[in-house]
């Protein structure tokens, strides 16, 4: 809201950030900013540079990053609201009753606007939505329960139906859509989904077709609904999971209910494998374990296991529990019935020992190859296992299965990630840097502005994960501090290591780069998205001849992807990297 926006960017230039952070660590002066050790990771190293200038701050260890309204949510677990009245009092504002009552009618709307989907979901126009909810085994005695609605199929009826409340309102809380000859409805022909927050009051919306791809569609990222900081199905189980003081946690919408529905309530939704830190801290105010029931297809993947350490970092209790392959929880539940899905919840592997299992079946530990595939493997994950006692735990097993001694696993497998000198450039494991990167690198640093490469490239042109700032600095978003604020916390990690890292970016290279390669990225990223279905497809229907070419177009867009992420100049990296490979693997 823009009206926030001014509210805490006022704050924000009250505030002392130094004060302030070195009330939780220790900030010693280093050029123009301070360095301090991370308070988010064991750190041995100062590893953390904090801005006033820009009002910044990064850990080149860990990856986090922020502004100091983002570095008192993470040290104090509170949310970015809880955190802005904190501080506000402190320096004598007294923050926003009225921003409070402008976000109020914000989500009075949205929930006229459920029940509108949840009407046409009983009108004529609703039979299909209806036939095809009670066929997954949502009869109607569950509808009003979970909100459920359908979409019209038109281009303009929650337009029509809202038309008194502005398109402005409609656009922002992202139930229109802005197109070139005007605005229309995001979800048509759905069955809607409604995705509620804490207090069990939609913010968002999740949409599903009757057949086509992608299955679903959600909100956009609005000043009510921040997917990296809500969880599917949050309202219905947090009672349970205090109870409990554990969750279940799974990937989609149907896979919620379906438990919810066979009386496993403190399940919740990641809604898609790739689990945030936010959704992690959420769960945390309520619980102690999480027992992970992900797809099959997907447990074993990068994006999941890296869901687990997010958990595990921040101190829950992980378990994993293993479906039959190709089977997902709403389906398991639903064909075997809720006893057999709690055996399978019971049944549950620790984490160690499910990452030993993966290990075991992705590599033949016959060979030395193998052996040798097998810790290389490991070594990415063992990184960023903070424990010791894990670590020892790791080790023992690791050596075990592969028949080399502790001793010599111990010194294969690095005791943490190596301290870098943190004048030294870096290329940290969670980030990339490629053409985008440097790109906005040089914007937010000042170095060029947007109009100078806005002939060139487009906020479109950018990948997923670095769209949202692009966005931003394409709509004239100059201000450092606000431009974070803006953004959700992956975007902030981002933004703030773009604008720290001491790194030399050639300025003509990198535009040079940007016309040869940007734009071609969102093209690939789509077609890679539209692969995946179609290569399980090809694979349930034993179509073996078009599973081999999809999966080669697959292989081969990989690589263009890489190339076109990748070019710096000097050619192109051969190197992969893990960050390009899980965002692709995690769509
Ligand atoms: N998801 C999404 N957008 C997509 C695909 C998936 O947001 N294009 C999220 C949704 O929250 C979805 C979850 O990821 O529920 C899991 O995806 P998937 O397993 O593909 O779908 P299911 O939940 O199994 O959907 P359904 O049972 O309706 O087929
Ligand atoms: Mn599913």
């Amino acid at each position: 809201m823009p009206g926030q926006r001014a509210d805490v960017k006022e704050l924000k230039a009250r505030l002392d950030m130094i004060s302030i952070i070195s009330r939780y660590v220790t900030l010693v002066k280093s050029g123009t900013g301070y360095k301090a050790k991370c308070p988010f990771h064991k750190d041995d190293t100062p590893s953390m540079t904090v801005s006033a200038e820009k009002g910044l701050w990064h850990c080149f260890g860990c990856g986090e990053g922020g502004d100091v309204i983002g570095f008192v949510m993470k040290i104090e677990r509170l949310s970015f609201i809880e955190v802005v009245r904190r501080l506000a009092e402190e320096v004598g504002l007294s923050f926003e009753a009225a921003d409070d009552g402008a976000r109020d009618e914000l989500k009075s709307l949205m929930a006229d606007v459920a029940n509108a989907f949840a009407r046409n979901l009983r009108s004529d126009a609703g039979e299909k939505a209806r036939d095809y909810l009670i066929s997954r085994g949502y009869p109607e005695s569950c509808w009003l329960k979970y909100g459920l609605g359908y979409a019209m199929p038109g281009w303009d009826h929650i337009k029509r139906t809202f038309s008194r409340r502005g398109e402005d309102v409609l656009l922002k809380l992202g139930l229109l859509v802005q197109g070139d000859k005007g605005t229309y409805d995001r979800f048509r022909d759905r069955t809607i989904f409604p995705i509620l927050d804490l207090s069990g009051r939609p913010v968002g919306f999740g949409g599903r077709t009757f057949d086509g791809d992608p299955k679903y569609l959600n909100s956009p990222q609005t000043p009510l609904f921040d997917k990296g900081r809500l969880m599917y199905g949050i309202s219905w189980a947090r009672d349970r999971m205090s109870e409990t003081r554990a969750a279940v946690l799974v990937e989609g919408y149907t896979d919620v209910l379906s438990l919810h529905q066979a009386g496993i309530t403190h399940a919740v939704g990641s809604m898609g494998t790739s689990l945030t830190q936010g959704q992690a801290d959420l769960l945390k105010r309520f619980v102690e374990d999480v027992v992970i029931c992900y797809d099959q297809d997907a447990a074993g993947s990068a994006a999941s296991l890296r869901g687990m350490q997010i958990l595990y970092n921040s101190g829950l209790g992980v378990r994993v529990a293993q479906l039959p392959a190709g089977e997902d929880p709403d389906g398991y539940v639903r064909t075997h019935g809720a006893e057999a899905m709690q055996a399978i919840l019971d049944e549950a592997l620790p984490f160690h020992r499910f990452f030993i299992e993966s290990l075991k079946a992705r590599h033949d530990v016959t060979t030395i190859r193998g052996k040798e595939h097998l810790l290389e493997d490991a070594r990415e994950f063992y990184g960023s296992v903070r424990s010791a006692a894990l670590r020892e735990e790791i080790d023992r097993q690791i050596a075990d299965l592969i028949g080399l001694s502790v001793e010599s696993v111990r010194r294969e497998l690095p005791r943490r990630p190596r301290a870098r000198d943190p004048e030294e450039p870096i290329h940290e494991p969670a980030m990339h840097w490629g053409v985008e990167e440097h790109l906005l690198a040089l914007v937010l640093r000042g170095q060029i502005s947007w109009e100078k490469i806005a002939f060139e490239v487009s906020a479109d042109d950018f990948s997923e994960a670095n769209r949202p700032i692009a966005r931003r600095l394409a709509s004239g978003m100059t201000d450092l501090s606000e431009l974070i604020g803006d953004l959700d916390e992956e975007g902030a990690r981002r933004a703030s290591y773009y604008a720290l890292a001491p790194l030399e970016i050639d300025v003509d290279q990198t535009i040079e780069d940007a016309k040869r390669w940007m734009g071609q990225l969102p093209a690939i990223e789509k077609r890679l998205k539209e692969l995946d279905p179609m290569i399980k497809r090809s694979a349930t229907a034993e179509d073996w001849e078009l599973w081999d070419r999809l999966a080669r177009e697959k292989a081969e867009l990989r690589i263009a992807w890489r190339r076109a992420k990748d070019a710096t100049g000097e050619g192109i990296h051969e190197q992969q990297s893990q960050e390009g490979r899980s965002e692709i693997e995690a769509s």
